[in-house]
Formats: structure tokens, sequence, C-alpha cells
């Protein structure tokens, strides 16, 4: 099926979402999504962040769609048309998303670890407001232990239901979920039991906003000032595939490899991400390569290499300067 986003044309097989028909185009028409997951079944269309406008159905019928519509969830057709950043109407949504993701979430950066690799965080940088119109008390919950090695902030969950699909999918006993409506609801552990599943790590991973964090991590270091290193260990529970992150010659995190739109590639096992925090114990493969857009690549001048396209444009440069000064030489 053809399909253009924002005037890019590409095929996709039948099936296949906006929002993956646009991640196979890359760059920044691809809209953000804070609660999809492309390795969590049924994950999206909780939050709306991946908002965009049908400007024009399918070849067959080519009228345009009522309302936007969430990306994640609307499975292109023959002939479609998307606009992302190209629609005023869809960037103006997405601030009305962000304001309302806002209207509950602490604005607690300085303290918060997610600080520098939150979802939350980018978004409101790009379309935030800087005031909120708020007037109303925001809800708060206690810090709540879920075990000894996962902290769940509460007032900070956006109610993307990434963790409760990890619960639900990755391990053998869910004793995770949400309860309550609307605004009471709640990410629970029922009577906060602890998850002790191999597994159960991986809700740290997919939380996109600071709500569950690694204890054993906990204010140890800004994450921008550590040095993320990719390396692998024979595990029998996992791929054993991780990312270290370094505070001078201390492993102070284990987190699964994080692609460019912060999905994991391989979810990893208790163990490598909490008992392993010896340099010893990793086959060490090379320094993690960080978008230089992203703040964690502040403090690193790993030569990270330019996509095709500048590639393309830096050669033709060089011809056209190696042909002018050939032309001028006389
Ligand atoms: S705790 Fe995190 S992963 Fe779970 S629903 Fe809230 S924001 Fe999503
Ligand atoms: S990513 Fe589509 S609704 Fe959340």
């Amino acid at each position: 099926m053809k399909v253009i986003i924002d005037g890019i044309t590409i095929d996709v097989e039948p099936g296949t979402s906006i929002l993956n028909a646009a991640r196979m185009i890359g760059g920044e028409i691809v809209p953000p999504a804070m609660c999809y997951y492309s390795k969590l079944e049924g994950s999206g269309g909780k939050c709306r962040t991946c908002l965009v406008k049908v400007s024009k159905g399918s070849e067959k019928d080519p009228r345009p769609m009522p309302k936007l519509v969430a990306s994640c969830r609307t499975t292109v057709m023959d002939g479609m048309e998307v606009q992302n950043i190209t629609s005023p109407e869809v960037k103006e949504a997405r601030k009305g998303v962000v304001e309302m993701l806002l209207i509950n979430h602490p604005l607690d950066c300085p303290v918060c670890d997610q600080a520098g690799e939150c979802h939350l965080q980018d978004l409101s940088y790009e379309h935030g407001s800087e005031a909120t119109r708020y007037e109303f008390e925001r809800r708060t919950f206690d810090r709540i232990d879920i075990g000894d090695k996962i902290q769940l902030h509460m007032t900070r969950c956006i109610l993307c239901y990434r963790c409760v699909y990890v619960a639900d999918q990755l391990t053998e006993k869910r004793e995770h979920g949400i309860l309550g409506r609307g605004d009471a609801s709640e990410i629970s552990t029922y009577i906060e039991k602890a998850i002790d599943n191999d597994f159960s790590g991986n809700v740290i991973d997919v939380c996109p906003v600071g709500a569950l964090t690694d204890k054993t991590f906990r204010f140890k270091q800004r994450v921008w000032f550590s040095k993320p290193v990719d390396a692998h260990r024979d595990c029998p529970t996992c791929t054993g595939k991780v990312a270290l992150w370094y505070k001078g010659e201390d492993v102070i995190r284990v987190t699964g490899r994080k692609d460019v739109y912060g999905e994991v590639e391989d979810f990893i096992c208790n163990t490598c991400r909490f008992e392993k925090k010896n340099t010893s114990d990793w086959v060490i493969e090379g320094p993690r390569q960080i978008s230089n857009r992203s703040v964690i690549s502040s403090n690193h001048y790993e030569q990270l290499a330019p996509p095709p396209v500048v590639r393309k444009n830096l050669a033709l440069q060089a011809a056209n300067k190696e042909e002018f000064e050939r032309a001028t030489k006389h």
C-alpha cells in the first residue's frame, strides 16, 4: 500500500499503522509515542500524543477523516495522505495533549532520575506552554516500594499502561495493574505486593516518565554525566545484551539497549539488571552511540556517522570544492 506522510511516499504492508509507516521513513516526521511500544502487544491508544491528520482517506475514498486520529491505532489505506509536522492543527492538538498530561505530572525534573531520558520532558520542551492554566490541587501519592529494587512514584505516572503490559506479557504471574477510574486510576501491585519474577525490572525501562525507577540507581548521578557502554554476557535467562552506565570506574546502572524511539531492543532479566554491577561480569563491546539530539550525548565526543542524506550532501560539497579549486588554479 502506498501512503504519503508529510509529502513523503512509502510503500508498506497492509495492516501497518500510520505510526509504524512513519517510523519506516524515520526522522522528524515520526509522531511521538508515549504509550505505544512495538514490543508490547495491545499497547497504544492511551496517551493521544501520536495524533495526526488524515487529509485523504484512501485512493478509493479520498474524503479526509473528520477528526485527528491516533497514528499508533490507525492502519494505513492505499493512497492515504497523512499530515504530522506539516499540519498546524496537529501541532496545536499535541500542545493540548501535553498540557493535559502535565496537569497532574509534577515538574520535578531537577530531582527526578528520569530527567534526560524522559519522553514527557522532551515533549514539554517541544510543545508545552511555560505556564499552567490548572488551578486545582494536583493529585499526589505516597511513594511505594515494589520489592527492594523498584520504586513507584504514582504522582508522575501518565497511565500509559506499558508497565501493565510488561507484567501481563513478560512475567508468569501478574501482580500489577491499574485500579480505579478517571482521575482516581492508579497503578497498583495489589496491596503493594512485590513483583519478584525474573523480568519485572523491565517496567523501569518501558516507563516513559519517572514513575517507575531503579532503586539501586536513584540519586546516584544525573544520567548525562554517566558513560553508557554496550556489553553482553552469557545469560541463561535473557539475551544478556545490555547497556552499562558508568560513573568513573563503577557500573551504577544496567538497562536494556534503547533504540531511537526509546524502546528496548531486548527485555533483560533481573539478574543482569540488578546483580551484575561489576565490569568483570561483562564483555564490553564499546561506547553506546547516543543521538546527538539527546541531552545524554553531552560530554560524549564519539564521532557519530552522519545520516545518509547528510553524507550525500557532504560528498557533493567536497566534489564542488575540488572542481572549484581546479577551475581557479590557473
Ligand atoms: S508507571 Fe510508568 S509505565 Fe506504568 S502506566 Fe505509569 S507512566 Fe506508564
Ligand atoms: S502513542 Fe498513540 S495514543 Fe499513545
